[in-house]
């Protein structure tokens, strides 16, 4: 694969991507069924008030009651690894969700709109009687079947897929801190997720407090200062790879009921399970190892129900909505999720090895290499260390570009930045 000099830098800083040939560039298969809206009839609604996450049923009556058996493969999956929970996970339910009873993968429900059969079938769906769907905004089969892999993936009690990794925290946010309210935030942040904290909340009289990544005494003194309604960071960091103290920063904001969420893009859901490590909601730009393969935009937001249900209810007005394809491809992507990562992770560290060792480098930024700042903290909370790596070079960067082309003829390894 061909390097491709990365464009982004900040004092010198250059990141790469360990993206590994994985042997997953299969032929893009497409499936596509529609439900016959006219054939189902009846589901039970295992949905949330809004009925996203339920079922449609085909003219047959189930030998037994459909609605409980995503629940039921849910819990199995959890306890299943990581890898069969990225092949498997979400994908139980979805031939009877879709009215399909032979489709082996998730079939893509390109609808914007759903029938229903008759006036009394529309009220039992609106008092959570009937599991369907009504409105692209507000849900699709094909988006909730990613969405419940997810959940698998990360032990969530829900997740919101939308459009893009920026619009799922954008709308975390909106949803979550009120007007006049406070949050607190790390240094080293994704930076237009940065300029929506300092240009838009502030609009709506939002605060923010920013602490060093871990500086657990700041968080103290701010949460004493202020009301903070979230705590928000990434782990590790975007470019820094800075980790926080997840179960520390959990336990400081239990005691205010702050909530605390994370941007775990650069993790993944098999190197770091923020919600067994108390973050109460895990954000992802699932654009990048969720889904894999470059060819699609999306974020997660997933973790306690009640939280991603106002997530969900400012989303349906916002509209920040996934399109059905898009999640199709983000589920194809998450199949070999393990399998890339495990790869990611290895070359990736031994990149950082030899990038540490170069003379013509200045720092390598690496939470598996010991002489970042972070490397206990991440060896406490995370199995695998992600496939960014970031450096900075002696003599700018168009020097150490080449450099590492020549000290490496990485041919697998593209470099690549985050923009
Ligand atoms: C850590 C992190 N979070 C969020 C985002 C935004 O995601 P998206 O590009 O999918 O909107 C990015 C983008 O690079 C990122 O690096």
């Amino acid at each position: 694969m061909p390097i491709r000099e990365a464009r982004y830098h900040r004092r010198r800083l250059t990141c790469v991507a360990a993206v590994i040939g994985d042997g997953v560039s299969q032929q893009q298969g497409r499936s596509s069924v529609v439900a016959a809206a006219g054939k189902v009839l009846e589901a039970r609604a295992s949905a949330s008030s809004n009925g996203t996450g339920s079922q449609r049923l085909q003219e047959q009556e189930p030998e037994q009651p459909i609605s409980s058996q995503p629940k039921r493969a849910q819990r199995s999956f959890q306890r299943l690894g990581s890898g069969t929970q990225a092949v498997h996970g979400g994908e139980t339910g979805s031939r009877v969700r879709q009215g399909v009873a032979d489709s082996l993968t998730t079939p893509i429900v390109q609808t914007s709109t759903y029938t229903f059969n008759n006036t009394a079938e529309l009220i039992a769906y609106q008092e959570g009687r009937f599991g369907s769907f009504e409105y692209g905004r507000y849900g699709n089969p094909t988006t909730r079947a990613a969405e419940e892999k997810i959940m698998a993936l990360e032990g969530a009690e829900d997740c919101l897929l939308s459009s893009s990794g920026m619009c799922s925290s954008t709308t975390m946010l909106l949803a979550l801190v009120p007007a006049a309210g406070h949050i607190v935030t790390t240094t080293d942040c994704y930076r237009r997720t940065r300029q929506f904290i300092q240009t838009f909340l502030p609009k709506m009289g939002i605060g923010c407090t920013v602490i060093d990544p871990s500086d657990l005494s700041g968080l103290a003194a701010a949460l004493e200062q202020h009301e903070v309604s979230l705590f928000f960071s990434e782990s590790p960091t975007n470019p820094y790879l800075r980790c926080v103290d997840i179960p520390a920063i959990a336990k400081l904001c239990a005691a205010t009921n702050t909530v605390v969420a994370v941007d775990s893009t650069f993790a993944t859901p098999c190197n770091q399970r923020a919600l067994e490590l108390g973050a109460d909601l895990v954000v992802h730009s699932a654009t990048k190892y969720l889904a894999g393969h470059n060819d699609v935009l999306a974020g997660a937001v997933a973790g306690k129900s009640e939280l991603v249900a106002k997530v969900r209810a400012i989303h349906a007005i916002l509209g920040g909505v996934i399109d059905p394809h898009a999640s199709y491809l983000l589920l194809r992507g998450m199949k070999t999720l393990e399998l890339r990562v495990q790869r990611q992770n290895a070359t990736a560290l031994e990149i950082a090895r030899r990038l540490e060792a170069h003379p013509r480098i200045a720092r390598v930024h690496y939470p598996g290499l010991e002489s970042h700042p972070d490397y206990a903290i991440a060896q406490q909370q995370m199995t695998g260390f992600g496939g960014v790596v970031s450096f900075e070079v002696r003599g700018g960067r168009c020097c150490g570009f080449l450099m590492y082309k020549q000290a490496y003829n990485c041919a697998e390894v593209v470099s690549k930045i985050w923009v």
